[in-house]
């Protein structure tokens, strides 16, 4: 495992997972039930991009910094966050910030040093659960939790050829284990064929309502750039179709450059 995500911390592809995902605790929270949320790639909760890899590699520079000055209102609540939360935050920090007094977080992290950060964030909370565990044996393992409602977000750091198969084996698994949960995945777009087999390996797992929500910065020819990135949903709160564009368009219009083949949409993959 050589990934570290202190690298591309603020980057646009984490903003663009990062604001869909505060749209999704939110329409969660609609209503008053307890929900559970289970990170399966939790990273080191939070970064400092001022320094250290984030700082070489400069990535939050076309990201996070890009949507900060004249907030567009479709990242208002996601950018609220930016701003109050201290160092940039990664999911588990955003999803412990919004967390109720009765939500529980789980949290599953393999790198060393991301771990130990990971605990001495969390030590002593007694909402957040923090799991040094394979990502994949956790789906089973901590599926179904007891509450009813909540969200698992997969967000794999994409470093081998079979990421994409064990993404779509371990929705499936998660999905047959906790139905009424809501499933987020984060891909990379580099080109399209990946993933549109990726797509079609959704649909043959026979699941129903499944969305992909898109934010591509070029036409995805190149496959040794990270042209664009996707959040696929399964089971997509009411109105993510209607209110997840806005908060991608915002997005292309500040980290884009009008480039050839951009575009933000959400599809539909499987139906209701
Ligand atoms: C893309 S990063 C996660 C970023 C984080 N979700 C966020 O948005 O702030 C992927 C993380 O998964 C971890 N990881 C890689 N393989 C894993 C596995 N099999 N199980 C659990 N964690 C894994 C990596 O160490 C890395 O920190």
């Amino acid at each position: 495992m050589n990934y570290r995500h202190a690298f591309h911390a603020g980057s646009f592809a984490d903003c663009m997972k990062h604001a869909l995902l505060v749209w999704l605790i939110d329409a969660l929270q609609r209503k008053p039930a307890p929900i559970f949320v289970l990170d399966t790639h939790a990273g080191a909760g939070r970064y400092d991009l001022t320094a250290g890899p984030a700082q070489r590699t400069g990535e939050w520079r076309q990201g996070i910094d890009r949507l900060l000055d004249r907030p567009p209102p479709a990242l208002g609540r996601y950018l609220g966050f930016i701003r109050t939360l201290g160092l940039y935050p990664g999911s588990p920090t955003l999803v412990r910030a919004m967390l109720r007094p009765d939500d529980r977080l789980a949290c599953c992290e393999l790198q060393p040093d991301d771990l130990f950060e990971l605990r001495r964030l969390f030590a002593r909370d007694p909402q957040v659960a923090v799991h040094q565990r394979d990502a994949w044996e956790a789906l089973p393992g901590l599926l179904p939790p007891k509450e009813r409602r909540g969200l698992v977000l997969i967000d794999p750091p994409f470093e081998n050829p079979d990421e994409f198969a064990d993404l779509a084996a371990g929705l499936a698994s998660a999905h047959a284990r906790w139905r009424t949960g809501v499933l987020a995945a984060w891909y990379p777009i580099k080109h399209r064929a990946p993933v549109r087999g990726f797509h079609a390996a959704m649909q043959q797992t026979g699941i129903r309502d499944i969305v992909a929500a898109e934010l591509c910065l070029r036409e995805p020819l190149l496959p040794d750039r990270l042209n664009g990135c996707g959040l696929l949903v399964v089971n997509p709160p009411f109105l993510f179709e209607r209110e997840a564009p806005p908060i991608l368009q915002a997005q292309l219009e500040r980290v884009g450059r009008k480039e050839r083949g951009a575009y933000a949409a959400v599809t539909r993959i499987a139906d209701e």
